[in-house]
């Protein structure tokens, strides 16, 4: 199961690694202590969807689940989101303290291409894309958190850049590199290029409507916490039934991606079907 491949590929790699124990503690609670795994999955299964397999991909797959856990170890902090619950258990920087939580996000980003580097061909592409999308992602946060936008540009208009960026980036990353281990011909990347897109968009959509429609309990982080901070969220803008309706557009889109993969695009359309409706 790809679950399980990717649990053990993270645990191992940690675990290879000499760091200090405080730190290794701070990043297998940052890393391990749940999570869905969803970016190293659309690696996985893009990388299949192309025609390659898991072990070329796993690097891949690890490595961006790596740069994930930093960016929520940092969104977590006070400085930004100040959240005191993550995956149901107390953030990092709750459970180690502010100065090792901002370690250990860097440890984990720097982990990231270093774990990249062992994929089985095209690792200079894997890892350009890798730390491409991780600079999308930083661009994002600042978005979200300190403006910073181009000129003159409307609302939902910088609604859509933040979304793209802080989340949307890092899931089309994924389907990207699955399909660059795979050695994808430049129309299936394309495909998945759109798809990964289209996905990651619908991710950050739904993560807005869980926040304001879930409990703390039920998602196993803060909820509430992005009206009462001003954010530009897509409930905020568009209401929550607008948020539906680009959820289900934008669905569609990722679908019609796939649809000329066939059978071997599958996997990839259930999973935007779950990731639609997910309500934690
Ligand atoms: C949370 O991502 C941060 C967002 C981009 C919305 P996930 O919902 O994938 O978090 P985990 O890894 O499953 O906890
Ligand atoms: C996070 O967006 C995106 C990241 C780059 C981490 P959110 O701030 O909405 O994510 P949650 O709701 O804390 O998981
Ligand atoms: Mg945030
Ligand atoms: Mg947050
Ligand atoms: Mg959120």
């Amino acid at each position: 199961m790809l679950l399980a491949r990717v649990e053990s590929a993270l645990a191992a790699f940690l675990a290879e690694h000499p760091l200090p124990e405080n730190l290794r503690a701070a990043c297998l609670h940052a890393v391990l202590a749940g999570g869905k795994r969803l970016r190293p999955i659309l690696v996985l299964e893009s990388a299949l969807a192309a025609g390659g397999d898991v072990d070329g991909a796993l690097p891949a797959a690890i490595a961006i689940e790596f740069v994930h856990a930093f960016s929520l170890v940092h969104d977590d902090l006070p400085a930004l989101d100040n959240d005191s619950m993550r995956r149901g258990k107390p953030t990092c920087h709750v459970a180690f303290g502010e100065a090792m939580a901002i370690l250990a996000g860097d440890c984990l980003l720097a982990l990231a291409p270093i774990a990249a580097s062992r994929s089985r061909h095209g690792v200079a592409e894997i890892q350009s894309e890798l730390m491409q999308a991780t600079v999308r992602m930083i661009a994002g946060q600042v978005y979200d958190t300190l403006q910073g936008f181009p000129e003159g540009l409307a609302e939902a208009a910088r609604l859509e850049l933040v979304h793209h960026n802080k989340t949307g980036a890092l899931l089309e990353c994924s389907c990207r590199m699955g399909a660059l281990a795979a050695g994808a011909d430049a129309d299936t990347l394309a495909r998945l290029t759109q798809y990964g897109q289209s996905t990651g968009l619908m991710f950050q959509i739904v993560d807005d409507l869980i926040d304001a429609t879930q409990t703390a309990e039920h998602a196993g982080k803060a909820t509430g916490k992005d009206a009462e901070a001003g954010k530009l969220t897509y409930p905020a803008v568009h209401g929550i039934d607008g948020s539906r309706r680009e959820i289900e557009r934008l669905r569609t889109q990722a679908l019609d991606a796939l649809a000329p993969l066939g059978a071997s695009g599958a996997r990839l359309r259930a999973l935007v079907e779950f990731l639609a409706h997910r309500t934690r």
